[in-house]
C-alpha cells in the first residue's frame, strides 16, 4: 500500500512522536509498504538521507532546534508526490496532531486515515469533557475540578477556592496535555502555586484532582478488542515523562497479576470508554488501582506510544500480536472506515 505516515509535529511530545515515528516507519516498510514520512511542523519528509529518521538514534537538540512552521501540512498533503495516497498513518502525539485539528483536515481532504476521528479526538484530547462522559456512564474518575484561566492570572482566591473543595494531595495537570507534561502532584497548599504555573506554562485551562493512591495499569484496545492489562511500576512517583520515555525507569508487568475478576472489569471498561469516546483503530485507557480493587479512569489516549518502551504494543504482543502484524491491523481499520466530507 501506498502509506503517508505523519510523526513529529509541534507540541510538547514531538521527541517521542519522532521516536514512535521511527519505528512505525521501519515496520511498514518491512511489511512491503511504499512509505511516505512527513513531519507537519516542518513540513519537510522524515526519510532520505540527510533527515531525522536516518539519523536515530534521535538527536534530541538536532529534533528540537528545528524551524516549526505549523500547517504547513495543508501545503505538503497538496504534493504531486502524495496522489494516489491509500492511506495517512498517524503517528502524532499532543497537540494538533491527536486533538482533532489534522483529522479533520485530513477528513475535508477525503483522505483515509489511521486511529480516531476529528470528533473523538478532539473529546478524548479534553480530560473534563472526557470525565463528564465517563461519570455519565457510571465509570469511576478522580473527583475534579476544572479551572478555566484565560488570563493566567494565579490569585489567592483562586487557591482558596481549591484548598476548601479539595484535601491534599491533589493533582493539578493542564486540561488537554499528555506525557505527565506540566502535571503535579501537590501535597500542600504551600505548593499549589507552583504547580498551577507549571500547567499554565502548557494552557489555561487546568484540571484539579483528588489524587487516587494505587497501582497504574493501563488497557490497550483496537477496535474494541481490549488486550492484556499491562501495570506499569513507575520508577518515580508518578509515571511522568523520565519514567514513561527512559530505559529501565519503569517495570512493567503483562499480564498484571490482579485477580482475574478485576482484570476482565478492567478490560470491559476499557472497551465501554473506547465506545464512549467514540475512539478508533489502536487506544490506551489509563487507570489507577486503588487498593480496594476499584479502578478510576484517568484518560483514553488516541494516539498510543509506538516506541520500543510503548504499552500499547507490549499489550498487543501478550496477546501475539506482533508489532508488525498489528501495525497491519491499524491501517486495515483506518481503511474500513468510510471517507467523511
Ligand atoms: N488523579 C490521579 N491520581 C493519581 N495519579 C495520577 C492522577 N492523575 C494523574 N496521575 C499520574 O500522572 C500520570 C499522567 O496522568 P494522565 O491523566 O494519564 O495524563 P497524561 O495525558 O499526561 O498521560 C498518570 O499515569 C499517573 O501516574
Ligand atoms: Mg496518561
Amino acid at each position: 500500500m501506498k502509506i503517508l505516515l505523519l510523526a513529529g509535529g509541534g507540541s510538547g511530545e514531538r521527541e517521542v512522536s519522532l521516536t514512535s515515528g521511527k519505528a512505525v516507519c521501519d515496520a511498514l516498510l518491512r511489511l512491503g509498504h511504499t512509505v511516505r514520512a512527513i513531519d507537519p511542523a516542518t513540513g519537510k519528509s522524515l526519510l532520505g538521507d540527510d533527515s531525522i529518521f536516518a539519523a536515530f538514534p534521535l538527536d534530541t537538540n538536532a529534533a528540537n532546534s528545528q524551524e516549526l512552521v505549523p500547517l504547513t501540512l495543508a501545503g505538503a498533503l497538496e504534493s504531486p508526490d502524495l496522489h494516489n495516497l491509500d492511506i495517512v498513518f498517524v503517528v502524532l502525539h499532543g497537540g494538533a496532531g491527536e486533538n482533532g485539528s489534522i483529522q479533520n483536515l485530513l477528513e475535508l481532504s477525503g483522505m483515509k486515515f489511521t486511529g480516531s476521528d476529528m470528533t473523538a479526538s478532539a473529546v478524548a484530547m479534553d480530560k473534563a469533557i472526557s470525565k463528564r462522559l465517563f461519570e455519565s456512564q457510571g465509570i469511576l474518575t478522580p473527583d475534579w475540578a476544572l479551572y478555566r484561566l484565560p488570563t493566567g492570572r494565579i490569585d489567592d482566591a483562586l487557591c482558596r477556592k481549591i484548598t476548601d473543595q479539595f484535601s491534599f494531595p491533589i493533582i493539578v495537570k493542564p486540561n488537554d496535555s499528555g506525557s505527565t507534561i506540566g502535571l503535579s502532584k501537590v501535597d500542600s497548599a504551600d505548593d499549589l502555586p507552583a504547580a498551577l504555573k507549571k500547567a499554565l506554562a502548557h494552557t489555561s485551562n487546568i484540571l484539579v484532582e483528588t489524587y487516587i493512591t494505587g497501582r497504574e495499569v493501563t488497557v490497550s484496545v483496537l477496535d474494541g478488542r481490549a488486550f492484556p492489562v499491562v501495570e506499569i511500576k513507575p520508577a518515580n512517583e508518578l509515571y511522568d515523562y523520565e519514567a514513561k520515555y527512559t530505559e529501565g525507569k519503569s517495570e512493567y508487568i503483562v499480564p498484571a497479576k490482579i485477580p482475574a475478576a478485576t482484570a476482565t472489569q478492567l478490560q470491559e471498561t476499557a472497551g465501554r470508554v473506547f465506545d464512549i469516546i467514540g475512539a478508533s483503530g489502536l487506544a490506551r485507557v489509563d487507570f489507577i488501582l486503588a487498593e480496594d480493587d476499584r479502578f478510576y479512569c484517568l484518560e483514553l489516549n488516541t494516539v498510543p506510544g509506538m516506541t520500543n518502551l510503548s504499552l500499547a504494543p507490549m499489550a498487543a504482543k501478550a496477546a501475539g500480536i506482533e508489532f508488525d502484524r498489528l501495525m497491519n491491523m491499524v491501517i486495515d481499520s483506518g481503511m474500513r472506515r468510510p471517507i467523511r466530507t
